[in-house]
């Protein structure tokens, strides 16, 4: 049996209070295109909220969520002290919504880098992941960033949250990603994907480096190298989903 959630639907009107209209605030006033914001205490996940309703331009945001889902099938850990949402967007090149949004977060923490497709790391941990999913005519793309929440035993070699490198709250890593992901988006639709592409792979360190990319089809392993549709290229072959691991230099 589904299990319900209770949702607070806020507009721009701000019908609301506390952390949820703090949150909605800062949505509202960056992101140009919003029509919506939905606000849990608690979720299941966020993409799987935004799946169900049919709108488009609204942002599902959760305190926490006991469903979290990664890429590949994996399992996103959501506890209290991140930000973890889900934007509906339409439909576009799915490869470069999540890639803005990437980009996004990278440009607004600094020293921050990508792992191909779109890891965000501080040093060589990653503190952002990025879950881009099709559903009918809208592209959700689900963000998941460690700000202040505990990393769990298992995850510290691979995961790291941004306390440890600055004191910024959840509130202002939201302000400043919201801004970026406006200008961002917007020089999208403008046309603009070559400059935005640069930017990506500039902050990219996959690229140059020796990696192994394992995909339902096989493993392939070599020099990476992008290609502007957002594929990786190892080997000579083009490659758009996998897990991508760094070798050692
Ligand atoms: C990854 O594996 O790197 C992607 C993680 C994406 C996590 C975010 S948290 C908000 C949204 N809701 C989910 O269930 N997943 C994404």
């Amino acid at each position: 049996m589904q299990e319900s959630f209770s949702e607070l639907r806020i507009t721009r009107e701000l019908n609301a209070e506390g952390i949820a209209k703090s949150f909605a605030e800062i949505a509202f006033r960056n992101l140009s295109f919003l029509e919506e914001f939905y606000y849990y205490e608690v979720v299941d996940s966020t993409n799987e909220r935004a799946k169900e309703k049919c709108r488009r331009f609204c942002l599902f945001f959760a305190n926490r969520q006991t469903e979290g889902k990664g890429r590949l099938g994996r399992r996103w850990f959501s506890d209290e002290g991140g930000l973890y949402f889900s934007i509906t967007l339409p439909l576009y090149e799915s490869a470069k919504l999540t890639m803005i949004s990437a980009l996004s977060v990278a440009e607004s923490i600094p020293g921050a880098r990508i792992k191909w497709p779109n890891d965000v790391l501080l040093g060589d941990l990653k503190f952002c992941g990025i879950l881009g999913e099709i559903s009918g005519e809208k592209a959700i793309i689900g963000i998941g960033i460690n700000v202040e929440n505990e990393i769990p035993d298992e995850l510290r070699d691979y995961a790291t949250n941004i306390s440890r490198f600055y004191k910024l709250s959840g509130l202002e890593v939201f302000e400043r990603f919201t801004r970026d992901f406006n200008d961002n988006y917007a020089e999208l639709l403008s046309g603009n994907w070559s400059g935005l592409f640069q930017r990506y792979r500039e902050l990219c360190i996959t690229v140059g480096r020796n990696v192994r990319v394992i995909t339902p089809a096989g493993e392939v392993s070599g020099i990476a190298e992008l290609s502007e549709d957002g594929a990786i290229i190892v080997g000579g072959q083009k490659i758009y989903a996998g897990d991508c691991i760094h070798l050692r230099h």
